[in-house]
């Protein structure tokens, strides 16, 4: 395949080099004389180990060259790759005015006589929605009725430098954003020798997954970090509780914990969260992530009581399915569905509660104590399943996702761990 690979930096190098490999035949344009000229010599512009073998031997096959001038060179290409830098600007968004030129400059590029789809493949770091709101209306303007000669693909890059030709053939996941989440035959033809679970989406949803990633690598390292201050102060071997902590593929380590959905709380979490923020700071850690978890986590529970409050009448009647802070438990202590019901009824709400766990005269100690410390009027706003079925509700809220089993007469549910 003719691929012209947009920006020669640690991205569009390694892929150019990496494309050449597999047989492709790779044109890179760059900006800089410089790095052209490096290229063009056989040897790589950046330091990454075994970049400059692999130019150079693709340079000396004869498939790959660099270049500052685009205009006739996509003429052949079938895909055009786009691996140019969106630095921070100085109010911290990225700047896009590389994606802004090279998309200006490849619109322009497409001649009158061309009749093959160009495919456009995006994968530098781009906030939600650039394609749909800045790339396609720049490809819109200049091609005009032509549109369809191009198709757009966001397909973002998650190499590491240093293992970045590794990382290229072995990545972790493949994900690719087109119009509508359809399939892409030129990323499919690029990519079928790589193994890798592959994601095809919409193209928000491909250019959030490289924030989420990037951003929970930063909250895990900044996480270990703290954990290993605090160990420090107490003279813990923080390796230890390390090996330890990351051996449990179960639950540390693992998809558990990390759904959007219902906020954290119960016995544990918060009480040891607030414990372990008490220790921090009579050591002196300055564990500013862990000191944002409850904040974060009180955002997050006024966050679920706005959407479910979304058109449900002033002095309308709401019914809750679950209050304990789990399944098939009573205990309350801490759920987040006791801040829930308590907001409803703050905001007039007529509340009833079915929760078939919870039995207010067979609650005890610290358990009975929160519960109606915190929800005095408990007693009165739990229901039957057989009067929750009966009763027609202005909303349904579904901690649980009981709704579906059940006969309800409202069909207005918002089920709490789905967001949806
Ligand atoms: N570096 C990484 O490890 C990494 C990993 C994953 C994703 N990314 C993302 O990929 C993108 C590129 O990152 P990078 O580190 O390779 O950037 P980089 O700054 O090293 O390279 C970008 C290159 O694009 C060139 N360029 C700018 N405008 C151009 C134009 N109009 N035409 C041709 N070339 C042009 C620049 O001269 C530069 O050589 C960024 O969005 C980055 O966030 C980087």
């Amino acid at each position: 395949m003719k691929i012209a690979v947009f920006g020669l930096g640690y991205v569009g190098m390694t892929a150019a080099a990496c494309l050449a490999r597999q047989g492709h035949e790779v044109m890179g344009v760059e900006v800089s004389d410089e790095k052209v000229a490096i290229v063009n010599a056989g040897k790589s512009p950046i330091a990454e180990p075994g970049l400059n073998e692999l130019v150079g031997r693709a340079v000396r096959k004869g498939l790959l060259s660099a270049t500052k001038d685009a205009s006739r060179l996509l003429d052949d290409c079938a895909v055009a790759m786009v691996c140019v830098g969106t630095p921070s600007a100085p109010d911290g968004s990225h700047n896009m005015s590389f994606i802004v030129e090279v998309s200006r400059q490849i619109a322009q590029s497409i001649g009158p006589s061309r009749t093959r789809t160009l495919t456009v493949v995006f994968r530098s770091t781009m906030r939600p929605g650039t394609i749909e709101e800045l790339v396609l209306p720049i490809f819109e303007d200049k091609l005009r009725d032509r549109i369809d000669l191009v198709e757009l693909v966001y397909n973002p890059e998650f190499l590491r430098e240093s293992v970045a030709i590794q990382d290229f053939f072995n990545p972790p996941k493949i994900v690719i954003g087109t119009k509508d989440g359809r399939r892409c035959a030129a990323l499919d033809e690029l990519n079928a020798k790589i193994e890798a679970p592959i994601f095809y989406t919409t193209y928000r949803a491909a250019e959030m997954t490289k924030f989420v990633d990037n951003s929970f690598h930063a909250v895990k390292v900044a996480f270990a970090n703290e954990v290993g201050r605090v160990c420090d102060k107490l003279g813990i071997s923080a390796v230890t509780v390390h090996k330890i902590f990351t051996s449990d593929t179960k639950l540390n380590i693992s998809p558990y914990y990390l759904r959007p959905g219902g906020a954290f709380g119960g016995s544990c979490l918060p009480k040891d969260v607030r414990a372990l923020q008490y220790i921090a700071s009579d050591v002196g850690a300055h564990t500013h992530l862990l000191d944002s978890l409850l904040r974060s986590n009180d955002a997050h529970k006024n966050f679920l009581f706005e959407n479910c409050l979304k058109g449900v009448p002033a002095g309308g009647q709401v019914l809750m399915l679950g209050l304990a802070f789990k399944e098939n438990s009573d205990d309350l202590r801490e759920s987040p569905n006791i801040d829930l019901a308590r907001k409803f009824l703050q905001s007039s709400i007529r509340l009833s509660i079915y929760d078939p766990h919870v039995e207010p005269c067979t609650l005890l100690g610290q358990n009975l104590g929160y519960a109606f410390s915190n929800l005095p009027a408990l007693r009165k706003l739990l229901i039957s399943k057989s009067v929750a079925e009966s009763e027609l509700f202005d909303l349904v809220v579904d901690t649980r996702g009981w709704a579906k089993d059940m006969t309800l007469r409202t069909k207005w549910v918002i089920d709490v761990n789905t967001l949806s």
